[in-house]
């Protein structure tokens, strides 16, 4: 994406870049992450307002550590390091990193002593900060000053005012340091002289041009699951090219209740996008008929749904592009140091990926955007709350939590409890608080009693989860009357179920979904 303005962030291997990124997209600056090793011709090429360098796992000292080309310190560009980064700055400038006496890990508190650093401005004398680092810098390289120190170092932030360049020994991106984001704020506004034009009302527009301008007046096809990404990237296209865009949703036979006429509605209805609706619960059902394992639930899934989709891209007509809902996080091209989460998000669920070899180019106009950056746009499009904070809803759908065969009665069943789980969920104000929360069906039977009846029937569990990324999960400690509310209505409400059970399982050592 052409920017006028941007801060440049070098990625060293920490989990923690893409905090900084967003940080610096929230004081409605844009950021781009770049491998450490990027040539400087290649940054300087983007004019950047700013170069960060990240952390890292790795110690500057050490004989394979990740190192940024030599000339971006040449390139007059205001700099920040943070934790790593700072070694690194310091250490191409002149200055010694150590391993330190003492690891310096959690909470800090620092205090300035240099009140005209400009990092600092209007923030206070003294605040606590996050620290995570072994090494420390004993040397200060010539022509930087000790801005700030904390309990166990003297160096904890340090500036060469002349050539702005900064380094921070502790993380200000990330929440256990409060006053982090004025700190970044500083950087970009203050230092580097940013101003405020990163908001996605102002990124319509540059998208549409874009959009316009790629796709000319050829035809674009986008597969529309109803989740948050392809709603968003539906919206942005339509509002682009209008009837130019055919949306695909595939009814896979494992969608939640009302799930495809949501989406006739929202997309058909209101927003009058050609909508081509594929029912195709008959052949996905046919094909799971019988298959207990999860793994080959979803290549089964993944597999059909590929068939299913091309023959419907055929149907639509021909067209030269295929629009994806890709995300930034996802183009990212993540540096495999150890201890990088980033490098494994990846790989990670990739089922309802398209083959290559389809005969399309690609359109993907969130692919610069992070998750929280393309519900902001959903709402500037116009795109209800109830879509642009839904929560995440697996590729396979039903069919893994389903446990053991997925047959349409337990996905009758299934849908049923779900139903009652997003209503009450919604009802009572939690739905938006967490991550997810779902029902599973058991296909264990087991003995109640209901009026003078004995029953023989299903469980229901019910799954609540708090999380960040997916990649770690807590329980939810919902409230018991709303869990009595949904065992009571689910029991009393759905046929085939005579017992309700609450999931107390964390991620590690459980997973998310039960299958
Ligand atoms: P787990 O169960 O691995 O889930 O803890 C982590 C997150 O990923 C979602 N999930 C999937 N998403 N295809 C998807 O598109 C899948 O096969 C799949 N399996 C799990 C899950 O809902 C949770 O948000």
């Amino acid at each position: 994406m052409a920017m006028n303005e941007q801060i440049v962030i070098l990625d060293f291997g920490s989990q923690y870049t893409q905090v900084i990124a967003r940080r610096i997209r929230e004081c409605s600056v844009y950021s781009t992450i770049l491998r450490y090793d990027t040539p400087a011709k290649e940054i300087a090429a983007l004019k950047p307002s700013g170069i960060i360098l990240s952390g890292g796992p790795s110690s500057v000292y050490a004989e394979d550590a990740p190192l940024p080309a030599k000339g971006i310190f040449e390139l007059g560009v205001p700099m920040l390091g943070i934790c790593y980064g700072l070694q690194v700055l310091a250490q191409f400038m002149g200055g010694k990193v150590e391993r330190g006496q003492k690891r310096e890990y959690g909470k800090g508190l620092l205090t300035i002593k240099e009140n005209s650093c400009a990092l600092f401005k209007d923030l206070p004398t003294s605040f606590q900060v996050w620290n995570s680092h072994g090494d420390k810098l004993t040397k200060l390289p010539t022509g930087f000053a000790p801005v700030a120190v904390t309990e166990n170092s003297d160096y904890a932030a340090i500036e060469h005012c002349r050539k702005k360049m900064f380094g921070l020994q502790f993380h200000p991106e990330v929440v256990h340091t409060p006053r982090g984001k004025e700190i970044i704020s500083n950087f970009v506004h203050t230092i580097c002289g940013c101003g405020r034009n990163w908001t996605m009302r102002s990124y319509v527009d540059q998208a549409v041009e874009e959009i316009r301008a790629q796709v000319g007046k050829e035809r674009v096809i986008l597969g529309l699951s109803g989740g948050v990404d392809s709603s968003v990237a539906a919206a942005l296209l339509h509002k682009a090219i209008g009837d130019q865009l055919t949306c695909i949703f595939v009814n896979n036979g494992v969608l939640r209740g009302r799930e495809e006429k949501a989406v006739q509605d929202l997309f058909g209805s209101h927003f009058k996008m050609k909508l081509q609706t594929e029912n195709a619960s008959k052949i996905f059902l046919s094909k799971l008929k019988g298959v207990t394992d999860p793994e080959r639930k979803r290549k089964i899934i993944g597999r059909t749904f590929i068939e299913v989709f091309q023959a419907a891209t055929k149907r639509a007509g021909k067209a030269m592009f295929l629009a994806q809902g890709t995300l930034y996080p996802d183009v990212i091209e993540s540096v495999p140091i150890a201890g990088n989460p980033a490098a494994m998000i990846k790989s990670h669920h990739n089922v309802g990926g398209l083959p290559k070899k389809m005969k399309f180019q690609l359109v993907e106009p969130l692919k610069c955007l992070f998750k929280d950056e393309v519900r902001q746009l959903g709402l500037e499009l116009g795109l209800p709350k109830e879509i642009v904070f839904r929560q995440p809803f697996p590729g396979p759908g039903l069919a893994v939590r389903i446990l053991g065969e997925v047959t349409p009665q337990r996905c009758e069943i299934l849908r049923n409890a779900d139903t009652i789980v997003v209503e009450e969920m919604k009802a009572s104000g939690w739905y938006y608080k967490i991550w997810q929360s779902f029902a599973v069906l058991l296909p264990v039977r087991s003995v109640g009693v209901m009026g003078d009846e004995r029953t023989y029937e299903y469980t229901i569990a019910i799954r609540a989860v708090e999380s960040q990324d997916g990649m770690t999960a807590d329980w939810v400690k919902l409230p018991y009357d709303l869990l009595e509310k949904l065992s009571s209505r689910i029991i009393n409400e759905v046929k085939g179920v005579n017992r309700c059970v609450f999931d107390i399982t964390s991620k590690p050592p459980g997973t998310i979904e039960w299958e």
